[in-house]
This record gives C-alpha cells, sequence and structure tokens, in this order.
C-alpha cells in the first residue's frame, strides 16, 4: 500500500492518505518479544526531516533520530560535536512528519554522562520539544543508575551497547568490538545491565554475528541490531547508506538504492539543460488541471 500526501497550505502539515494507522507505543515494541522469543521483527530506520520520516514512516515501527545527523547531515567528523538543540529540532520534525512509529531521540555527547539529573534534565527537554515517545543513550553498566533513574521517572530509555559511537576518542576508531572473549563478555553483561535497569530495548553495534546473538538470548527486552545478526528482534540502518547516499558504507550496510547517483545524475542533466539554454520555460513545465 503506498501512501501520498496532502499539503495542507494553511498549516504546511502534509497529511497522508490513507488515513494512518493509530501510532504505535513503546509498550508495545516492548511486548514484541515474549518469552525470548520475537515473532514480529521490529523494523527501525534513522529519520531526520519531516518529508523523510513520511516516507518511512508506513514501513517502520520506530523511527530513530539518532546522532549520526552530524555526520551525515551536518558533515561533521564524528557524533560527538552534536547539540542537545540539534536533536531537539530534528526530533520535533520527524514527529511532526510520521503517524504510526514509535519516535525515539537520540541523546547527544556530554548531555547525559555526568549524573542521572543531568540526563533527566536532557531527556525532559527532548521529549516536551519534540513530542518523542523516549531516548536512546549509549553505554552499559557504567549508564545503568541513569537508565534506572529515567524510567522510574517517565522517561522510556533504548540502550545502546558494542560500537558505541560516542566514546570514539576512548576507542581510537570505529572497528567491531568484542574481538576478546573478555570483550564479548562485557558486552553481554552490559546489555543485561540496561535491561535490568528497564530499557524497553537495546541497539547492538559493531559485533560479530555470534555476540549479537548472545546478547538477544541473554536480555528479555528487545535487541536491535545493526548488521549484526538476523537473529537480532530487530534491524536499525542509517536511512541514508541504505539508500545508497554516500560512495562509502560500513561493511554490514546493505544498499537498497543508489540514491547518490540519482541525484548526482538529475543534477548534472538540470546544469546541462541551463548552460544549452535548454531549460523548458513555464509554457512546456505547466500543466493546467
Ligand atoms: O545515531 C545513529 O544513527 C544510531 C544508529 C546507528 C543505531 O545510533
Amino acid at each position: 500500500m503506498s501512501t501520498t500526501f496532502q499539503l495542507d497550505t494553511s498549516t504546511s502539515r502534509a497529511n497522508p492518505t490513507p488515513a494512518p494507522m493509530k501510532r504505535l507505543t513503546v509498550p508495545a515494541i516492548r511486548q514484541r518479544k515474549q518469552g525470548g522469543l520475537t515473532a514480529e521483527p521490529i523494523v527501525m530506520l534513522t529519520a531526520y526531516t519531516a518529508r523523510q520520516a513520511q516516507l518511512l514512516d508506513p514501513h517502520c515501527d520506530i523511527l530513530l533520530v539518532g546522532d549520526s545527523l552530524g555526520q551525515v547531515i551536518y558533515g561533521l567528523p564524528s557524533s560527538v560535536p552534536v547539540t542537545l538543540d540539534l536533536m531537539a529540532a530534528h526530533g520535533a520534525a520527524v514527529v511532526r512528519g510520521s503517524y504510526h512509529s514509535v519516535v525515539i531521540v537520540d541523546m547527544p555527547f556530554g548531555t547525559y554522562e555526568a549524573s542521572p539529573e543531568q540526563a533527566f534534565a536532557s531527556a525532559a527537554r527532548l521529549l516536551k520539544e519534540t513530542g518523542c515517545a523516549g531516548i536512546k543513550l549509549e553505554g552499559g553498566e557504567a549508564m545503568a543508575p541513569t537508565v534506572a533513574f529515567l524510567t522510574q521517572r517517565g522517561i522510556p530509555v533504548m540502550g545502546h551497547v558494542g560500537l558505541t559511537p560516542q566514546a570514539v576518542n576512548v576507542l581510537g576508531g570505529y572497528n567491531a568490538r568484542g574481538r576478546s572473549e573478555a570483550e564479548a563478555a562485557k558486552i553481554v553483561r552490559d546489555a543485561q545491565a540496561l535491561a535490568d535497569a528497564g530499557a524497553f530495548a537495546i541497539v547492538v553495534e559493531g559485533v560479530v554475528e555470534p555476540i549479537a546473538v548472545a546478547v538477544t538470548e541473554a536480555v528479555p527486552c528487545p535487541v536491535i541490531g545493526i548488521g549484526g545478526s538476523a537473529r537480532c528482534d530487530g534491524q536499525v540502518l542509517v536511512t541514508e547508506d541504505m539508500l545508497g547516499m554516500f560512495e562509502r558504507v560500513p561493511r554490514f550496510v546493505k544498499r537498497y538504492e543508489a540514491i547518490g547517483d540519482i541525484i548526482s545524475g538529475a543534477a548534472a542533466r538540470y546544469a546541462a539543460e541551463v548552460r544549452s539554454r535548454t531549460f523548458p520555460g513555464i509554457e512546456q513545465t505547466y500543466q493546467p488541471k
């Protein structure tokens, strides 16, 4: 079923046709995994803008406003410089552009690690200003008290273990995690600590298949892999990677399109028409209804 949008010019709101299903909730996502099994895998993609959200929303369970927007949208070298202001602005746009998916907004580096109180203030701001359903934060056992603090105060938390890109300066790069037995065991313990603290779901990034499976089997809440294993309870990808917007993509990403080539090709054809003065006049492009 394809969804189209009609622009309400008085509000600039694009209304979907057919009318959307009810928005999913965090408890509905949590309950997808019962007794260690997830009958219906969870579909999650990143979204940063209202229009992108409109296009992805009918197909997804969760839209993640990832701090990867630092690199993807703003050309930053990592997610470290991303601010709460940026996350709030993009989070609000994605909520405005979606009707069905649960919208989760990433807490950026430096806005939650210092104390549970700091995390609560940042997360509450994101919930109030964006209308999102919950937040995601990176880190394992060290963040468990913060996860408990937030969930006990009305803020749903998605965890993120394995490769945690905000820690790039400690890790020294974006290489796969869990290569030694001790590191693999630590990733499983991290996920268990977050689940015990009340995380409703956990992203596991940059780990080999056996670790992704071990994490999935170790915790009662859904585990969402990013290329880890088809046996995770759900999958997430950065939408621009999946669409082929960039030349370089992580090894685990499947490209479903080559959007970068399509945009570049369209711009080249437009440029050629302008330069050769064959750009069509209004009488050729305007189609009266
Ligand atoms: O920021 C992000 O896009 C993410 C996903 C890769 C899970 O955290």
